[in-house]
């Protein structure tokens, strides 16, 4: 019989090469093509980021400009997906909506399952780009029971879903510029992180030849889960929990006795630290200043929180950082957000490294259909037992 290398949870396997992002989790550090992310976080926008994530390089100022345009472009949707959203409870996660709604994006174009072509490819990619902060927005406002508010295309990236997810429709409103310039970095913080699990399942759905709405959407699905994407939301209600810094040493036993986790905490291949949660803590910092919350108890909780996980050896021993996830749910809440819409801004941003990811492993000729095998450990082959006699 064949013998495969058993790696549960592929802690050792390469499933593809990529050029695009590149972590060093020793030294915690991490590359967008070549990029550090502490550089692009402070000195780039999010839509430039994504053009380097697609294209590998930064833009020059025409090729900015022209991708901006097309962006703007597609951020509409089409009028029948309100009916659609309407199929909803109303109290409907909006991740649950994010999952069935850009999976039916597939629905609105069917050129996109046309993967061969590369125009087609880079068509949907601009798409999906352009129509997600529109879609979260719309999954926002059903979930509050507001109206809609529609794209505004001379707006930036950030300030124009800001203000789809916080203004009311023909409300001349735009967001202050510290915020929308914190939104900006929260999604360059979260545009990709190379073969993490949400990307992999994309990476394994598109190997099949699935169309890239569906793709995604399987991506969504995965970084809905608590150990992945879904580790903001949990991590905030985590400081709810505690509540008070008095109440930490006695969550933190229940850590090691094992009866939970510390979430946004701990990380697959950072086993320093995690640069993208440095540059968060300085961004949750600056946020709490503007919108006059920096004596937030939560941001209490979460500093002494870090400062005595850090200091104790159950953590040490086991290399266990605060990662993005720990600082991101309180600058999010400061920003307006529940706590149900965390995981949504990450699918927003993350969309990108995801499509990236997706069209350079179509592009590879080396990727064929992704098709890992196992250690079987059922019964041996046996006779089939009539129900009598059973
Ligand atoms: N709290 C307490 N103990 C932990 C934690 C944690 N957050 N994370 C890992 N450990 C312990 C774990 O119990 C194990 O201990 P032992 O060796 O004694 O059994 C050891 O550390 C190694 O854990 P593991 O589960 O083998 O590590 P992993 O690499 O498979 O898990 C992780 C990585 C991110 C799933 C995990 O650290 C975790 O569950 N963290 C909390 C959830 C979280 O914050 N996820 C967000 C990750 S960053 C953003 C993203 O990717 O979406």
């Amino acid at each position: 019989a064949d013998v495969f290398t058993y790696d549960p949870g592929f802690t050792s396997t390469a499933s593809c090469e990529s050029k695009i992002t590149f972590i060093d989790g020793d030294a915690g550090i991490l590359l967008h093509r070549g990029y550090p992310i502490d550089q692009l976080a402070e000195k780039s926008s999010f839509l430039e980021v994504c053009y380097l994530l697609l294209h590998g390089e930064l833009p020059n100022a025409a090729e900015a400009e022209e991708f901006e345009k097309t962006i703007t472009y597609h951020t509409m949707l089409h009028e029948q997906f309100d009916r659609f959203f309407q199929g909803f409870r109303r109290d409907a996660h909006p991740m649950a909506i994010m999952v069935g709604a850009v999976g039916a994006l597939s629905a609105f174009y069917h050129d996109s399952t046309n993967v061969e072509d590369p125009e087609q490819r880079m068509i949907s990619s601009h798409r999906l780009i352009a129509k997600m902060p529109t879609i979260a927005a719309r999954a926002f406002k059903y979930f509050r029971g507001q109206p809609f508010v529609h794209p505004r295309n001379d707006l930036s990236y950030a300030e124009n879903f800001l203000r789809m997810c916080f203004s009311v429709p023909a409300e001349d409103w735009v967001p202050n510029p510290v915020l929308t310039r914190a939104m900006d970095r929260i999604f360059i913080l979260h545009a990709d992180h190379e073969q993490n699990a949400s990307t992999s399942t994309v990476r394994l759905a598109g190997s099949s030849g699935a169309n890239p709405f569906a793709c995604i959407a399987a991506g969504i699905a995965c970084l809905w889960g608590p150990s992945h994407g879904g580790a903001n939301e949990e991590a905030l209600n985590m400081l709810k929990e505690i509540g008070t810094v008095d109440r930490i040493p006695e969550y933190v036993q229940g850590v090691k006795d094992r009866r939970y986790r510390l979430m946004g905490f701990g990380h697959r291949v950072y086993k320093n630290y995690d640069p993208r949660a440095t540059v968060m803590q300085k961004t949750c910092h600056e946020v709490l200043a503007e919108v006059g919350h920096s004596d937030d108890p939560l941001l209490k909780v979460a500093m002494e929180l870090e400062k005595i996980a850090l200091s104790d050896p159950y953590f040490i021993e086991r290399k266990l950082y605060p990662n993005v996830d720990f600082y991101s749910g309180i600058t999010l809440r400061a920003l307006g957000f529940p706590a149900e819409m965390f995981t949504v801004l990450f699918a927003v941003a993350r969309t990108v490294g995801w499509i990236a990811q997706w069209k350079e492993m179509i592009e590879d000729p080396l990727q064929k259909i992704g098709r890992p095998r196992q250690i079987y450990t059922g019964a041996p082959k046996r006779d089939y037992t009539a129900i009598s006699k059973r």
